[in-house]
């Protein structure tokens, strides 16, 4: 099924200090490794607090773990009084692969705009980090039966402004905001309907080459027990997972969907 390589995300938020994301990330790889996991298949990264990010950096390139890193988010700007920011250099600096823009906590709880999205991606871009944008429709948005609309929108401000070779190497990551930490997963097929959607918006406005590239993830209350099916379907390339990131074994087998 896999054209592209899947991606198995987890977003620490605002959990693990510094102390407890070496742990976590350890366990996780240790037991990624005892279980003779193929890092070569499947791509694993973590999302920890900026706190975190030069421990797991040390981490990572002193054991030469096989996994990927990235910020939660970056300042749109590179360098300069920007109180309390971070900026895209400082994440390549430490290692970072990806960084995520967008996120549904972001939108909400500070306000972000899909300008503020775009100008984020395109820092991301400027420092060689892979964006993972995220997108995704509120309850409200669902009930009203508005959602492929809404999260197409979300998707095209940002893309609307990028070329194709540059889609082609985005992550998108569909995350229903109500089915963010709420224990209220979207059914595979509710992850499928959008993802085909995003997809096909991509192939309509970048063309082939983007839309077979692009990776497209699916969060919310992802956890073992229901990474299989969605995984099973056709467009999903990946999860982001936020709660069920924070437990080594759970996370390690959310990894392993395929066993
Ligand atoms: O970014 C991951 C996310 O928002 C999903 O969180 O806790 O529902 O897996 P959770």
């Amino acid at each position: 099924k896999f054209l592209r390589r899947p991606l198995i995300a987890g977003n620490w938020k605002m959990n693990m200090d510094h102390r407890q994301g070496i742990t976590l990330l350890q366990k996780t790889v240790w037991t990624l490794q005892d279980a003779n996991f193929t890092f070569d298949r499947v791509e694993v990264a973590v999302f920890p607090p900026f706190t975190d990010l030069r421990g797991v950096q040390t981490l990572v390139a002193g054991d030469d773990l096989p996994v990927a890193y990235g910020g939660q988010d970056l300042s749109p700007a590179d360098e300069g009084a920007y109180t309390g920011d971070i900026s895209g250099a400082f994440l390549k600096a430490l290692g970072c692969e990806f960084v995520l823009v967008g996120h549904s906590e972001r939108r909400t709880l500070h306000g972000e705009g899909d300008d503020v999205a775009l100008a984020k991606v395109q820092a991301a871009l400027r420092h060689g980090l892979v964006p993972v944008l995220c997108v995704g429709e509120s309850l409200e948005v669902r009930q009203a039966g508005t959602h492929v609309a809404h999260t197409l929108g979300q998707l095209s401000a940002v893309i609307g402004q990028l070329d194709a070779a540059t889609v082609a190497n985005l992550v998108v990551a569909y995350e229903p905001v109500w089915a963010i930490g709420t224990g209220e997963v979207a059914g595979p097929a509710d992850a499928q309907e959008m993802c085909a959607a995003l997809r096909e918006a991509v192939r309509a406005s970048h063309g082939d080459e983007a839309a077979e590239g692009l990776r497209l993830l699916y969060g919310g209350s992802v956890k073992a027990a229901n990474v299989a099916a969605i995984m099973a379907e056709v467009d999903v390339d990946g999860v982001l997972v936020g709660g069920a990131s924070l437990d080594a074994g759970e996370f390690a087998n959310i990894a392993r969907f395929e066993q």
